[in-house]
């Protein structure tokens, strides 16, 4: 499918989550599911202004990814000239705005979310990077800030810039995460006056919300977040009810825990075969495999002991020997 001029294998998107979707992540995403794009979790354009080097730790290898999005946060124009300049020496695909973090940091520098309530800065902010940058650009937004945003000033706004596409987080940044506050009218109003694509996002969890999300507001593609973690095949699922109608159940088991697990580890290996990743290598594989084991254990038997005994390890090899524990390998 197209998204602006950006051609994808089909209109699943992981969604950014910060300290979540890191490069091993994102390549298991990717080994492992039906995904179209995959992005970088927001980069602080302030702090990249005063660091350029910042971002090398969060940029290694993505030259092997692709297709792929960058997302930056930021509110000061010269900051984020100064980070697209930067980012020009990249290889990427997309480069994504974030005016959705509902974050307490974000809202205190007037960045993120804080933007849904300065749709003229945010507007400033577009021009800069639209001017700027080589890559396409694309927008995060949620619906609004403390209530549904000016929809006729927004799409004013998007339909005059080059923006190629627009992800709507359904709800508004004081709704932060909060269940029940899922707004799919303004998401389906934002659809249907912009002229250009519309991704969906929030609290997709299975086939038949997604299929829900679809049908209510029509958008072109759709963005899962949270319910990739420690669900690797949610994309897939999804797919299968979307285009064949089959509505599988997604049940976690021994084998595939351990599957899942092996295969996180060898992508680990294999993103780290050959560099020296300004972390350690070591620290990276052993926080890796760690946050992902806890996660890919969920819902199987004796989840509870075998999670907690996975978070306490303290280096990677008593991390194996507890995985060798329950899943004799
Ligand atoms: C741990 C975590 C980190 C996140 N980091 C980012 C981020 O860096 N940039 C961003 O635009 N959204 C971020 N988000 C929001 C997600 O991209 C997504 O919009 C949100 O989780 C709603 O989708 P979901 O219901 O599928 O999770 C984050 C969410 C979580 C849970």
């Amino acid at each position: 499918m197209k998204l602006g001029t950006l051609n994808l294998k089909n209109r699943y998107i992981l969604a950014p989550m910060l300290n979540v979707t890191t490069a091993p992540y994102r390549r298991f995403c990717r080994k492992f599911q039906k995904i179209g794009l995959v992005s970088v979790p927001m980069l602080y354009t302030k702090k990249i202004e005063k660091n350029p080097k910042s971002i090398e730790k969060d940029l290694f290898k993505i030259e092997d990814e692709h297709p792929l999005s960058i997302q930056v946060i930021g509110s000061n124009p010269e900051a984020l000239k100064k980070t697209i300049d930067i980012l020009e020496s990249y290889k990427f695909d997309v480069l994504d705005l974030n005016a959705g973090c509902p974050s307490k940091r974000a809202i205190k520098a007037k960045e993120g979310g804080y933007l849904m309530k300065n749709l003229e800065k945010l507007n400033l902010l577009i021009n800069i990077a639209i001017k700027y940058s080589s890559k396409p650009i694309s927008l995060k937004i949620r619906t609004g800030f403390e209530k549904p945003v000016n929809i006729e000033e927004l799409t004013r706004i998007i339909n005059n810039s080059e923006i190629e596409f627009l992800i709507v987080h359904a709800r508004t940044v004081l709704s932060k995460f909060n269940e029940g506050t899922l707004d799919l009218d303004t998401v389906k109003s934002l659809k249907d006056r912009l002229s250009i694509p519309v991704v969906g996002n929030g609290d997709i969890i299975n086939p038949i919300s997604a299929k829900h999300f679809i049908d209510y507001t029509n958008v072109d593609a759709f963005m899962i977040g949270r319910e990739s973690i420690g669900n690797p095949e949610i994309f897939n699922y999804i797919h299968e009810y979307l285009v064949n109608n089959k509505l599988l159940s997604l049940r976690n088991n021994q084998e595939t825990v351990e599957k899942n697990i092996k295969i996180y580890e060898n992508l680990i290996d294999e993103f780290l075969d050959g560099i020296s990743h300004p972390l350690g290598n070591y620290h990276i594989k052993f926080v890796e495999l760690k946050r992902n084991a806890i996660w890919l254990t969920k819902n199987i038997k004796n989840s509870k002991t075998i999670r907690h005994h996975l978070s306490i390890a303290k280096d990677l090899k008593q991390l194996k020997e507890i995985l060798r524990k329950y899943f004799n390998s």
